[in-house]
């Protein structure tokens, strides 16, 4: 019997099967497809699966403390969730999604305030102007790491001089996703009839987050939160600052409420 020397992960993945950097594009664009299918074909049940509330007092918090004001970029608003705590601080939100189905459920949940939504597929869209806050919420987990550059190019053009980003995302999928031979990097999603789906997660890890974002000229913070949760504030980096070690800006408000948190 011929033996096949085949090279695997530690989680026992075969390399060829796992979505890192060197993966190939026709497959990172078939798993998007699926993923954007996914996430229409769950929306009508998206909100039925609430973030736990310790999450949800723990980010209203940090929003507040953030201040979001200004012209807001909010990136995969899937039903809208967060946008309301957004609208708090902001004076205008202009949230993009792939998805006409959760689009529809954001307008619904946020008819008559100061939003525009756009349908967009964020590995293809350029933003037409500039904001002054660009936020996430449990998007980052969901880009393969083939595009990660590309995304944080994506944000970068969307903030003005002295513009900021906010993000919260989850350091894991949930227990039920721990399939066996799965492609590293993606999780199986059931939605109610059962239908599968393979979608992207990426479970960043903090500390490891924040020094891949300073290494792209980024000045990032990633925070843990309670739960498998962490969240992250980033700016561009001013020239001749290395961020690789303490914090240097006194002024810095994420290094604050990282001192509190
Ligand atoms: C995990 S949900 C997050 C929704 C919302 N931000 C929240 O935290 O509740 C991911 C969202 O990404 C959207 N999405 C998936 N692929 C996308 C793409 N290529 N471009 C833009 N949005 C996409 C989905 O439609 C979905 O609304
Ligand atoms: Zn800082």
């Amino acid at each position: 019997m011929a033996v096949t020397r085949e090279r695997r992960r530690q989680d026992g993945t075969p390399a060829s099967l796992a979505i890192g950097r060197s993966c190939g594009a026709a497959r990172v664009d078939a798993l998007l497809a699926g993923q954007a299918a996914y996430y229409s074909a769950r929306a009508p049940e998206y909100d039925d699966d609430a973030y736990p509330g310790s999450v949800e007092l723990a980010f209203a918090a940090i929003l507040d403390r953030f201040d979001p004001a200004g012209d807001v970029l909010e990136l995969a608003c899937g039903t809208g969730h967060w946008t309301p705590g957004l609208l708090r601080h902001a004076r205008t939100v202009t949230a993009v999604d792939a998805s006409a189905e959760m689009l529809a459920i954001a307008r619904a949940r946020l008819r008559g305030q100061a939003v525009q939504f756009a349908q967009a597929d964020l590995f293809a869209w350029q933003p037409s102007r500039r904001y002054d806050v660009v936020f996430f919420g449990f998007w980052l987990s969901h880009v393969p790491p083939a595009r990660f550059g590309a995304f944080w190019s994506l944000v970068a053009s969307s903030i003005r001089p002295g513009g900021r980003v906010l993000f919260l995302d989850n350091t894991r999928g949930r227990r039920d996703e721990n399939v066996p031979r799965r492609p590293a990097g993606t999780v199986l999603r059931r939605l109610n009839d059962g239908r599968a789906y393979q979608v992207v997660k990426v479970a960043h890890q903090p500390a490891s987050l924040a020094g891949r974002l300073a290494r792209l000229g980024w000045h990032a913070h990633v925070i843990p939160l309670s739960g498998h949760f962490y969240w992250g504030a980033a700016r561009p980096q001013p020239a001749g600052q290395d961020q690789l070690g303490p914090c240097p800006d006194a002024h810095c408000l994420a290094a604050r409420l990282e001192e509190d948190s």
